[in-house]
């Protein structure tokens, strides 16, 4: 079932009088827990296509749709509670806040959510994102004493801790080593099939094209394979 629709998304950007454009006219369909990864050369525009179809940036043509809701039509305030409420984000780097532990970043996350919940809820959903990505022993850990790849599960239960419907992932293996990046990507593939998580993931690393269920390539602002 298709959750998320782009079509013939457009950006360009302006050097001083003159534009290039970034992104030529991108078609692309997600379907509700199916793990998309996106694929191709550095430059091709894989980090601006993701970041606006997760709403973070603008586009400068075409439209996007989500649940049937034409986000390209709607105002800033619109974009914004849909992304808070729907969509979740990890990067290469977990961007963890140093002076907090595990458990506090969550309940930042959540101080921050859009939906409020009690304080029982709260806890209980602490506790299972914890469960998800397996860090519940280091809820009192602050990030300096975590490894990398830990910091990263801990980013994506951040992501995750407000169930979002779709999980906006670019290059979240690149600052891993393989047994850690195999780690993250089972993770990442473990949230589409059994929490039905829609998950586009922008990669460079092709051991990790295995875990996709379809492979998207770009090249010069285009998508030339499926
Ligand atoms: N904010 C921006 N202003 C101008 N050019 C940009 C901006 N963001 C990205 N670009 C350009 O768009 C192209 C694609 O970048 P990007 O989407 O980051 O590619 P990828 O993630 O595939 O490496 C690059 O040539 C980059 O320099
Ligand atoms: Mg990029």
């Amino acid at each position: 079932m298709s959750l998320f629709q782009l079509e013939d998304i457009k950006k360009e950007f302006k050097h001083g009088s003159t534009k290039e454009q970034i992104l030529k006219g991108i078609d692309l369909e997600l379907n509700k827990g199916e793990l998309t990864a996106l694929v191709g050369a550095s430059g091709s525009g894989k980090s601006t296509l993701l970041t606006i179809a997760a709403g973070l940036q603008d586009l400068s043509d075409g439209s996007i749709t989500f649940g049937g809701k034409n986000m390209s039509a709607m105002n800033a305030e619109g974009v914004r509670e849909i992304r808070a409420k729907h969509f979740g984000f990890v990067f290469q780097h977990a961007h963890l806040v140093p002076f907090l532990t595990v458990r506090e970043q969550l309940e930042l996350m959540l101080d921050t959510a859009e939906t409020k919940w009690s304080k029982k809820s709260r806890a209980a959903r602490i506790e299972d994102a914890l469960t998800t990505v397996d860090m519940r022993e280091h809820k009192d850990s602050y990030p300096e004493n975590l490894s990398g790849g830990e910091k990263q599960r801990v980013a994506i239960a951040r992501a995750i801790i407000h169930e979002p419907q779709i999980l906006f992932a670019d290059e979240p293996t690149a600052s891993l080593d393989s047994k850690r990046s195999v780690e993250v990507i089972e993770l990442i593939e473990r949230l589409a099939r059994e929490l039905n998580i829609t998950v586009l993931m922008v990669t460079h690393d092709n051991d990790m094209l295995e875990y996709a269920e379809r492979i998207v390539e770009m090249k010069d602002g285009k998508i030339i394979e499926f």
